[in-house]
């Protein structure tokens, strides 16, 4: 694939985990579009990209349908066509339930669930020309509870959701729709970001500031997830989980609740 035929858009792919996703694309031959709301960033990211002729910039805000139009635009008007669109603005969050507002519950499934929606209806049309496909980054948190991660857990179960609809739905139109969820991903700021969060709460440890709220889950490489999300797009897999042996995991609470929930606990939660 070195003619760059193929076109991807990732929104979030300024920064973490999303850039990664686009140089990955950009290596494998894609002409990418990465889209976020600030522009410096933007063009930051872009100058960090070997073969930049290739990238085009998309500043806006995807939870707006406003934004997800003109990310979807930025594609056709640079590259006439789009074949892959990577869902990947999400926030994740730290606390308890019972501590959990409405309006933090609102603004996570805006970030982690809307943002996917709205981008994917836009391209839908551009997609179904192409025999396109659709990769939502899910996480852990899409397929089971864990400690500390507040609404998270409930803005990437619907993002879970949303995704199986529409792969059920987009099928016989030939568009592919695939959830990639990942554990918790190495990264510089890691354990910084949400110190915020849990600093002020007595009933959460520390260490529910760290990725995965503090969970024994090794961190994976930022590389690894992008590779499966390259994977996802090109060979259409449905659903794919990382580390992969916790598929395991994920199965057997399926089947036995309890037994689940017990396993979850001892095996993947911090003890804080
Ligand atoms: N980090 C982990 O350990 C982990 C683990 C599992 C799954 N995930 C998932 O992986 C994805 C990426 O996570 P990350 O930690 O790499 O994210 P991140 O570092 O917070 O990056 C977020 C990116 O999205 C952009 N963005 C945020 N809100 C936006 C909006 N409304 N419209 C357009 N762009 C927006 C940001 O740029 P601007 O701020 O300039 O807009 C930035 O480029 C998320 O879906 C997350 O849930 C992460």
């Amino acid at each position: 694939m070195t003619d760059r035929s193929l076109v991807v858009l990732v929104t979030g792919g300024s920064s973490g985990l999303g850039l990664v996703i686009a140089k990955t694309f950009l290596d494998a031959g894609f002409r990418v579009v990465i889209a976020g709301r600030d522009s410096s960033r933007l063009d930051a990211a872009k100058a960090s990209l070997a073969h930049d002729s290739y990238v085009a910039t998309a500043c806006c805000d995807v939870t707006e349908k406003q934004g997800a139009d003109k990310a979807i635009q930025t594609a056709i008007s640079h590259f006439s066509r789009l074949d892959v669109l990577v869902n990947c603005v999400g926030t994740s969050d730290r606390g308890l339930v019972e501590n959990l507002t409405l309006e933090r519950l609102d603004e996570l499934i805006r970030q982690n669930v809307h943002t996917a929606l709205l981008c994917s209806v836009a391209a839908i049309p551009f997609l179904e020309i192409e025999g396109g496909a659709i990769v939502n980054i899910g996480s852990l948190a899409s397929k089971v509870g864990a400690r500390y991660l507040g609404g998270y857990v409930a803005a990437k179960h619907a993002l879970a959701g949303l995704t199986q609809q529409m792969r059920l739905e987009l099928k016989p139109r030939g568009i592919h729709v695939g959830l990639v969820n990942p554990g918790p991903i190495r990264r510089d700021d890691a354990g910084s970001r949400y110190q915020s969060h849990v600093q002020h709460d007595p009933n959460v440890p520390a260490a529910a500031a760290k990725p995965g709220g503090g969970t024994t889950i090794k961190g994976l490489p930022p590389e690894t997830v992008a590779a499966a999300v390259l994977r996802c797009a090109r060979d259409r897999r449905p659903d794919m989980v990382l580390p992969r042996y916790l598929r395991l995991l994920i199965a057997v609470g399926h089947i036995s609740p309890r037994l689940g929930d017990w396993l979850l606990l001892k095996f993947t939660s911090s003890k804080g």
